[in-house]
């Protein structure tokens, strides 16, 4: 699918956000593993999470959809052995929390995705979920899906320092930790998102964090999960795109309501804040453990920043839009220390660049990060590939909102991954000048 979006748009608008991808596949994960029954409020029903419940329906988890909820009839970690091979489609979420959660299940599993995922790394996972005691066999590429798993019932406990920050990795290894023979202990630095943490402390799971020496410390207890009801709030990966959109365009006011505030996640808005941006955060509650508000953003002149090493996980799945709203800041925008890029849903330094520089841009490849020199001056229409990643078909979208001239975004349909509506939402709420 190809978009053209005529620019020099604004938007003065209440925007409904959908929910939080991490927090939907999470709720899907531990309903099935839990005992008793789940029920999901405002799940999100993107490809991604979709990929996640037809996984868990193929391992015998019952999943329904009644009056607009998602129930989850657990199986108190006793999944059975699937007919057909897993498929995971573009979420390395689903593949990597899965392998951990198989390597718990004594049978045999095939999972696979599509050309994206099938490129992405998994020794990061199958490699200490091995040390546990889980078989896994490459089956076409080392390192790489389609990938056997057969776990194993009393795997090994493990002391593990993650390499690289990743709330993946952690949470596969915490999913297998849960049925271990003792206690885990799962450190990093710095710290990734937390919400498998939070959901499996309210599901009742022996849990606990701390920091020391710097470190952010999980230990892991064997423990059996309780149902829960999850209200899943909006993603504020998603609510990014329309928070830039307000920055960068003339006359413009965003309003996004229920969004996830949790502080692993909100990096965005304090390196947009620290760029000059006007950003309020309002009505702050706490939501099943999570902490979540309303955030409201209006038209501001930005200036370039540098983005601390510390913060790269809290912006990870952001630095796409991060990007395009250091093109409209004045002076340079360093994005460093974040070579997880290479490997997301397309290599996002090469995307995101290659993204900036047909909309006139002028920008530089870093080996592990990006350099923008900004200035609205460079900017005008252009044409521009997804590459089939959903973050760069949103922040090429929002861009061209903001300049003058009809701009294509191809293979735009992507979108579907995390944002099926973002079309919609987009050119319904923001008008031309
Ligand atoms: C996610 C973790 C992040 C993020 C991904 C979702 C999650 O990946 O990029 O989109 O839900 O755990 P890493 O933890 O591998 O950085």
């Amino acid at each position: 699918m190809n978009v053209k979006i005529e620019g020099r748009r604004k938007i003065r608008a209440k925007v409904t956000i959908p929910p939080d991808k991490s927090i939907s596949h999470r709720s899907i994960m531990i309903g099935s593993l839990a005992r008793g029954t789940t029920e999901i409020e405002n799940f999100l029903f993107a490809e991604d999470c979709l990929s996640t419940i037809n996984c868990f329906k193929k391992l015998g988890a019952e999943i329904e959809i009644k009056n607009d909820k998602v129930i989850v009839k657990g199986k108190n970690y006793s999944l059975s052995a699937p007919q057909q091979v897993l498929d995971c489609g573009n979420s390395g979420t689903t593949t990597r929390l899965l392998l951990g959660i198989l390597s718990t299940q004594e049978f045999e599993a095939v999972l696979d995705g599509d050309s994206s995922l099938r490129k992405r790394p998994m020794k990061r996972v199958t490699q200490p979920l091995g040390q546990m005691g889980a078989c896994f066999e490459f089956l076409e590429k080392e390192d790489c899906l389609p990938i056997k798993v057969k776990g194993k019932k009393n795997l090994k406990p493990i002391d593990y320092t993650l390499p690289v920050s990743s709330a993946q990795v952690k949470s596969a290894l915490i999913f297998a930790a849960l049925k271990a023979e003792g206690k885990s202990v799962i450190k990093e630095l710095p710290m990734s998102r937390d919400h498998t943490e939070l959901m499996l402390k309210s599901a009742g799971a022996d849990i606990a964090t701390c920091f020391e020496n710097g470190f952010y410390k999980i230990e892991v207890m064997p423990s059996n999960l309780e149902a829960l009801k999850i209200k899943v709030p909006s993603d504020i990966s998603s609510a990014a795109f329309f928070i830039v959109l307000a920055l960068i365009c003339e006359d413009s006011e965003v309003i996004i309501e229920n969004c996830i505030l949790n502080p692993t996640r909100t990096g965005i808005i304090d390196i947009l804040k620290q760029m000059g941006a006007d950003i309020k955060i309002k009505n702050v509650q706490i939501q099943n453990g999570e902490t979540i508000g309303t955030i409201v953003a209006k038209t501001s002149s930005l200036r370039g920043a540098t983005v601390d090493k510390n913060d790269i996980p809290r912006i990870i799945d952001e630095i796409p839009i991060l990007a395009v709203a250091a093109a409209f800041a004045d002076g340079k925008t360093i994005i460093d220390n974040a070579s997880e890029l290479r490997v997301k849903e397309s290599d996002r330094i090469k995307t995101t660049l290659e993204m900036l520089k047909n909309f006139g841009a002028e920008c530089y490849e870093l080996e592990n990060g990006l350099e923008i020199v900004g200035s609205r001056d460079n900017l005008k229409a252009g044409v521009v590939n997804s590459y089939n990643d959903h973050r760069i078909a949103m922040a090429a979208s929002i861009l061209a909102c903001a300049v003058d001239g009809e701009s294509t975004i191809t293979n735009a349909e992507c979108v579907s991954i995390s944002f099926p509506n973002f079309y919609k939402i987009l050119l319904g709420h923001s008008k031309k000048v």
